[in-house]
């Protein structure tokens, strides 16, 4: 394994000093990982160095053709003072998804877990304690080969930067409203939904402005060829508890992130004996659903957002409070469980947690 050499900062910035402010992705530590990518080369120079701008030539490709990619995970601080990741490998195996289908070249999964935990503990004095708070940790790929024609790179920077964070949205654990989005897609099969390309954030950006504008939190993506089928939120896999069952859309159609918490929940579901169904779910059922009394509970799973309920569904004209716009049984118990594990207050019987030595 190639060594990381650490250059630490001489100029240590202020902590947050009240974590109940944190809010999302706003503040950052004081170290970055970086590592660069050279045809012939692989990646090589991997290090740790203080936290500042990257020089990029205006040139850049990922500046005009979005050749880049991320991941999203956390470090959760528990009680005994321990430091833990949770199911880092999955991140990075969903990288080099990513990475293949941008022509970004692969990277050594293993090693990138092992650069994540040295941030970490060279950083490790930034991992909030305060209730629900976590150290965001953000791994990502961009191409940085001076010059305009539309080729895979040959050049690129790995870099990974941390953030202390709390709720990812303002509201906490309280139930969100969700606008089902009509006039915009973000994927297709074929296309780059099952991915983190960063592109498919900027496309998404528009819809999300106008449902903020109208007071609501996110959209909920309908398939982009039939416009029927449910999707997912920005940054989160839905599940919609009807009649009793479980239910989230399956990956099958390519233009769904296939999110760790979503697998994670539907693992944890079924180890507590509840029918998860993972397979095609029209907007059509779900407002049948809530006409007949049989839609119970609505919730999104992300890094970000954990377990986010939804209160309220909007689709067209159609204004759907769930659950009378509070936090579902079921929901309420997945938070408990997954956070219970992930801040080490309950026993990892699934091996997800990896500690930070
Ligand atoms: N869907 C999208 C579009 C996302 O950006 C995310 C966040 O990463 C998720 C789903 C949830 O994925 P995960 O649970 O791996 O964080
Ligand atoms: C995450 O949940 O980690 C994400 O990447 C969501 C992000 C787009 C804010």
């Amino acid at each position: 394994m190639q060594e990381i050499k650490i250059t630490l900062t001489t100029s240590p910035k202020e902590k947050p000093a009240d974590q109940s402010k944190l809010g999302f992705g706003k503040i950052f530590t004081d170290h970055m990982f970086l590592m660069n990518y050279d045809e012939g080369q692989g990646w090589h120079d991997p290090r740790i160095v203080p936290y500042g701008p990257i020089p990029l030539d205006p040139s850049a490709m990922c500046l005009h053709y979005g050749q880049a990619d991320f991941e999203g995970m956390k470090a959760y601080r528990t009680a005994s003072g321990k430091i833990q990741l949770f199911r880092p490998d999955q991140n990075m195996a969903r990288l080099n998804v990513s990475n293949d289908r941008l022509c970004i070249p692969k990277i050594d999964e293993e090693f990138c877990v092992e650069a994540v935990k040295a941030l970490v503990k060279v950083d490790a004095d930034w991992i909030p304690t305060a209730e629900g708070t976590s150290l965001y940790i953000r791994p990502y790929i961009f191409a940085i080969d001076p010059m305009l024609g539309v080729h895979p790179a040959k050049h690129l920077i790995f870099a990974i930067i941390l953030s202390p964070v709390g709720a990812y949205y303002a509201a906490g654990l309280a139930p969100v409203k969700i606008y089902v989005e009509q006039n915009y897609v973000r994927a297709v099969t074929g296309g780059t939904g099952f991915t983190k390309a960063a592109a498919n954030y900027a496309i998404s950006m528009k819809a999300q402005e106008e449902a903020e504008k109208e007071g609501y939190a996110q959209v909920l993506w309908l398939d982009g060829v039939h416009r029927k089928y449910i999707e997912e939120v920005g940054a989160m896999n839905v599940f919609f508890v009807l009649n009793g069952e479980v239910i989230t859309p399956s990956l099958d159609r390519g233009s769904i992130l296939g999110g760790i918490t979503r697998k994670s929940c539907i693992e944890l579901l079924r180890s507590m004996g509840y029918k998860v169904t993972e397979r095609n779910l029209e907007i059509d059922e779900l407002i049948a659903a809530y006409d007949n009394g049989t839609f119970d509970e609505a919730f999104g799973t992300g890094t970000a957002a954990v377990i986010s309920p939804i209160g309220e569904l909007k689709y067209g004209d159609k204004h759907m409070t769930i659950n009378n716009g509070e936090i579902g049984a079921i929901s309420q118990k997945l938070y408990d469980t997954l956070t219970g594990i992930q801040w080490g207050k309950i026993e990892d019987k699934f091996g997800w947690t990896v500690e930070v030595k």
